[in-house]
């Protein structure tokens, strides 16, 4: 194929990227966006902050132009995401205990629902485990209010909308030997063995020179695809620049190939100039919009 989404979608897979709706009006954006990708994922209008602003008030709005714009031009979308310790709206960063566990499921719900028959995937739950060496989950209003928070998230995600994926999303989940990537591992062993109803697991792959591309990647892909789940690398970019970074890139593509239950990948931004990271040059466009060698070496791959 000529473009990263058609030559994924030659072996069964896809390519995807992460939309800002706001962009979607600057001609560059959109036409890089449209030819390139066949999965997207709102970089934020579909977080809790921006689809409950108010308790039980729902707002669409945003979230729904950016998935519009993804089925009308043939695309997926990946949902993301429903129950997260990071931004939520204040009237939920305000709440605790069984208050705060139905709000959270009525989110779950209400938001799933919404968009039942149009999401591939859905983030569930993100982030909820610590970095570092404890293995635990990590300290917040959600986990506060039982452990099972999150195996009661899926069961009212599985409800809502029986036929979308659903997925527990992490970072720094990408090296075997971790213990993060061995507590996430654990916990969706678990959840299959007890049927907690989920289908795939994210990897962020957020990488930089302290948390580089590592070279056992493709055992942690497997093992978790081994547990019966699909893999996704959900909101790639690496830092750097040249043959350094794109032989990073590359070595991320070969790794999912290597899967056959990593369905597919997703960067987390077009351009250079769009990303989140505040400077550097994670992605796969330039700031011109020009391809760069992390480019060409993931189009070759693919
Ligand atoms: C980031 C967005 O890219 C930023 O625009 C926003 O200010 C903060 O969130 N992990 C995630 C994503 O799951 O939702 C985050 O996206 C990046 C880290």
């Amino acid at each position: 194929g000529t473009t990263l989404g058609a030559s994924a979608a030659e072996r069964g897979r896809y390519f995807g990227t992460a939309i800002a709706g706001s962009r979607l009006s600057d001609s560059q954006y959109s036409t890089i966006a449209n030819r390139e990708f066949n999965m997207i994922t709102a970089e934020n209008e579909m977080k809790p902050d921006a689809t409950e602003p108010n308790q039980g008030q729902f707002s669409f709005g945003s979230g729904d132009q950016i998935v519009n714009w993804a089925i009308s031009n043939g695309k997926r979308v990946r949902g993301h995401t429903l129950a997260w310790y990071s931004q939520q709206p204040g009237w939920m960063q305000r709440m605790e205990g069984s208050s705060l566990r139905q709000a959270m499921l009525n989110h779950v719900t209400k938001v799933v629902t919404n968009y039942r028959g149009k999401i591939y995937a859905w983030d569930v739950a993100n982030e909820a485990f610590a970095d570092g060496s404890s293995g635990a989950r990590r300290d917040s209003n959600l986990q506060r209010t039982g452990n099972d928070w999150i195996e009661a998230a899926f069961r009212a995600a599985r409800s809502a909308d029986p036929d979308a994926k659903l997925c527990y999303n992490d970072y720094n989940t990408d090296n075997w030997s971790h213990a993060k990537t061995q507590a996430v591992y654990r916990m969706v062993q678990d959840f299959k063995s007890r049927g907690v109803p989920i289908d795939c697991v994210g990897f962020q792959a957020h990488f930089n020179s302290g948390n580089p591309v590592p070279s056992n990647y493709h055992t942690t892909l497997q093992n978790f695809a081994d547990l019966g789940v699909d893999v996704q690398i959900t909101e790639l970019d690496i830092e750097g620049s040249g043959s350094s970074q794109a032989d990073q890139y590359r070595g991320i593509v070969q790794a999912c190939q290597a899967v056959s239950r990593c369905t597919g990948i997703t960067v987390w931004g077009v351009r250079d100039s769009d990303s989140w990271r505040a400077s550097g040059t994670p992605l796969l466009f330039n700031g011109n919009g020009q391809k760069k060698a992390a480019y060409d070496a993931v189009l070759a791959q693919l």
